[in-house]
């Protein structure tokens, strides 16, 4: 495990993003996991600066999304697909026929999650993930408790993320209840992973990662055991972990 602390939410990004970059143009093809939420927006606003004025290079990138609500069509403004779009893809040269994200409308979605599993092993695997952390631990919306040999399924959300959530929405009411969602097991197959922290919120769900007990109550402290993670985080993220004092 590398840890990297950065003096400030835009340093993170300009370290993660430089890392995606470097990745990038040592295999035009590369096939990246992307994550949404607030974290790691600099840090696609930033690939989006290198593609315009250093020329990088997204035509062969594949990508695919963690995760996305059930009930929101592709056109809704929270759903994940039009997050995407919205900051990332449709400001570089990418063939949208190469970004996945899973498709929360659809009819039969146990199908669709095995569908997506199927697309992901026909990419030839994820080498690049991306992740953010939630306040309780969770890695895309693998809540705690969630096994760490789950694959792309069908998840409700906690209440607490449905709160986390719940600002981008007019009302409470308006939170999807349900996702569809890599599994940690899914997530653990990728041959890298970068998780992105900042601020103070997110100082005890890093510290149980990093320092505490492999739990399924702290999704993300499986990460311990990934052979190549790299979390790129603010001084407030890390503010709690008893290494960096
Ligand atoms: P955030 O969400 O980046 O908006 O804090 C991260 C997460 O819940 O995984």
């Amino acid at each position: 495990m590398k840890v990297i602390i950065c003096d400030s939410a835009e340093a993170m990004s300009k370290t993660a993003a430089n890392i995606f970059a470097d990745r990038i143009r040592s295999k035009p093809n590369l096939v990246l996991g992307l994550a949404t939420g607030s974290t790691p927006l600099g840090m696609y606003a930033e690939l989006v600066r290198l593609h315009r004025e250093e020329d990088l290079d997204f035509s062969k990138v594949r990508t695919f999304n963690l995760d996305e609500y059930v009930g929101l069509p592709p056109d809704h403004e929270q759903s994940y697909r039009h997050f995407m779009n919205r900051h990332l893809f449709d400001h570089l040269n990418i063939d949208p026929a190469n970004t996945h994200v899973p498709d929360g409308l659809a009819r039969d979605l146990d199908g669709c999650c095995a569908a997506y599993e199927a697309a992901i092993q026909a990419a030839g695997g994820i080498d690049l993930q991306v992740l953010g952390i939630g306040t309780n631990g969770h890695i895309a919306f693998n809540e705690p408790g969630s096994p760490f040999d789950s694959r792309t399924r069908v998840v409700d959300l906690t209440e607490s993320t449905i709160q986390d959530n719940s600002r981008f929405f007019k009302r409470i009411e308006d939170v999807p209840t349900r996702a569809l969602s890599m599994g940690i097991g899914t997530i653990m197959e990728a041959r890298e992973i970068v998780l992105l922290a900042t601020k103070d919120n997110k100082a005890e769900a890093i510290a149980r990662t990093l320092e505490g007990p492999v739990t399924e109550a702290v999704p993300a402290s499986i990460l311990q055991r990934h052979p190549n993670v790299t979390f790129v985080l603010d001084q407030a993220a890390a503010s709690r972990l008893k290494r960096s004092q």
